[in-house]
């Protein structure tokens, strides 16, 4: 095995991890949940999926990558030799290269969408009034424009997955670590300015209303399965990443205070996107139509009409596009890691030759996804077409399974004493959270996610 690289500093790893989380997830899939979910109430379910399941899924990913100190596979491998339990890093493993395939195509789009602000095409030619069913139609013709044609979208996949090499070639520490110390402050700096901005728009109080006045009524099963699924996405659980970022952790590490660290700031950003999204689209009365919070909808059609509505167009387009490009490109890095690292210890191959390995084969797997929302349509499994299909494969089936065999793996197979061990950093202070944790990891987030998966699964069959 290589010698093992660590990340440089605290705020390093803190910042890379929040960077791996915080994503498409949260800026964009956040919002359209809580929309469908009836707001407030979300919110309040939401809440407690990021901090009484994420937070143990994560410190029992935490936990296994530290300890393991090895890749997604390795890990496992490391901890329990002789034993087939590396097969859960494999499903992590496969789930995070189908994700990378897809989420790149949009990683693309936000480049694309940001390039057509800068030089102003994405407003050229758009008349009428803000909220009118014309204008709607105008934008929802340049999003088809700009992601299902043919050529347009596969160059701006291609510039991010080159912008992705370029960091991943650089390493662990000057690539991850320092591209995260970078964007995330910046990230922040940008939430905070859109936060002030929609805050002070008129009826904006009618949208914090929604998003933050609770009816609790509205809680259902279906509130509850989509809040832990979004909670799973949003925190990068069952990836591989967390296993694979906790291997790059020093062994003094306080692996409780990173998870609830770094869950704060995940949950943090989606609470401003909400405080974000649902004031401005108050404002412009464009929540009439549920279809205006639909993922790509309502970042590619509904944000360009608000910002067609206000002034500064440009400015405040260039930088949501920037935001989400930030957001998307550190949590590409994340998922890009978990097959780099499976290629680089497992195979004992250096990391360029790894780096290219992985980014290479995703120039075909993200045309495919790309093409087969337009020009190869044809392409579909099932009703649906690739781009989809992998969507919903990995989050709703492989990402589940993954979270469960590695909260059994955790809770029953390793000694009855190794969540206490690492959350005491080998006993070097006490935790009053370890057997809370080691209780919740064994019992309540295996059969609570599989209830979920099941769900989902009877959901999906009916349709
Ligand atoms: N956690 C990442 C996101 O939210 C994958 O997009």
């Amino acid at each position: 095995m290589s010698t093992k690289t660590t990340f440089s500093s605290k705020i390093g790893l803190i910042a890379a991890t929040v960077g791996s989380a915080v994503g498409l997830g949260n800026v964009w899939r956040f919002p359209s949940e809580a929309q469908g979910n009836g707001g407030a109430a979300f919110l309040v379910v939401y809440i407690g999926c990021v901090f009484l399941l994420g937070v143990p899924v994560m410190l029992a990913e935490f936990s296994l990558g530290r300890a393991g100190g090895s890749d997604a596979v390795g890990s496992f491998k490391n901890l329990t030799p002789h034993k087939k339990w590396w097969i859960i890093g494999i499903v992590a493993l496969i789930a995070s290269y189908l994700i990378l395939s897809f989420y790149m195509v949009v990683t693309g789009w936000t480049l694309e969408y940001m390039w057509h602000s800068i030089t102003g095409s994405l407003y050229d030619g758009i008349t009428g009034a803000a909220g009118s069913p014309a204008v709607n139609q105008q934008f929802t013709e340049k999003m088809h424009q700009m992601t299902s044609t043919a050529i347009s979208p596969l160059i701006w996949t291609y510039i991010a997955l080159i912008a992705n090499l370029v960091i991943l070639l650089r390493g662990v520490q000057k690539g991850i670590e320092k591209m995260a110390n970078i964007l995330m402050p910046a990230l922040f700096v940008v939430l905070i300015i859109f936060c002030c901005m929609s805050l002070t728009l008129p009826h904006a109080g009618e949208g914090v209303l929604f998003f933050l006045d609770p009816d609790f009524s509205k809680i259902n099963a279906t509130v509850v399965i989509d809040a832990l699924g979004q909670a799973f996405f949003s925190l990068s659980l069952g990836m591989g990443i967390l296993v694979t970022y906790a291997s790059y952790y020093p062994k003094d590490t306080m692996l409780t205070r990173t998870a609830v660290t770094v869950s704060s700031l995940d949950f943090l950003v989606s609470f401003m996107m909400g405080l974000i999204i649902f004031p401005a689209i108050k404002s412009f009365g464009l929540d009439g139509d549920s279809a205006a919070f639909q993922g790509t909808t309502l970042i590619f059609v509904t944000l360009p009409e608000v910002f067609h509505s206000i002034g500064a167009t440009q400015f405040w387009s260039i930088l949501f596009f920037f935001l989400l490009f930030v957001a998307a490109l550190t949590s590409t890095i994340s998922i890009a890691e978990v097959s780099i690292a499976f290629i680089h210890e497992r195979l004992n191959l250096s990391r360029t030759k790894a780096c290219l390995y992985v980014i290479i084969p995703v120039f075909f797997t993200s045309a495919v996804c790309s093409l087969s929302l337009g020009s190869l349509m044809w392409l579909k499994v099932g009703s649906m077409s690739v781009f989809d299909f992998l969507d919903t494969l990995t989050t709703d089936l492989l990402l589940p399974v993954s979270a469960i065999f590695i909260c059994v793996y955790v809770g029953w197979i390793l000694p009855k004493d190794f969540i206490k061990k690492e959350l005491t950093n080998y006993g070097k202070f006490s935790s009053w959270m370890a057997p809370f944790v080691q209780f919740l990891i064994k019992y309540i987030c295996p059969v609570l996610i599989a209830l979920v998966l099941i769900s989902k699964l009877i959901d999906t069959i009916s349709k």
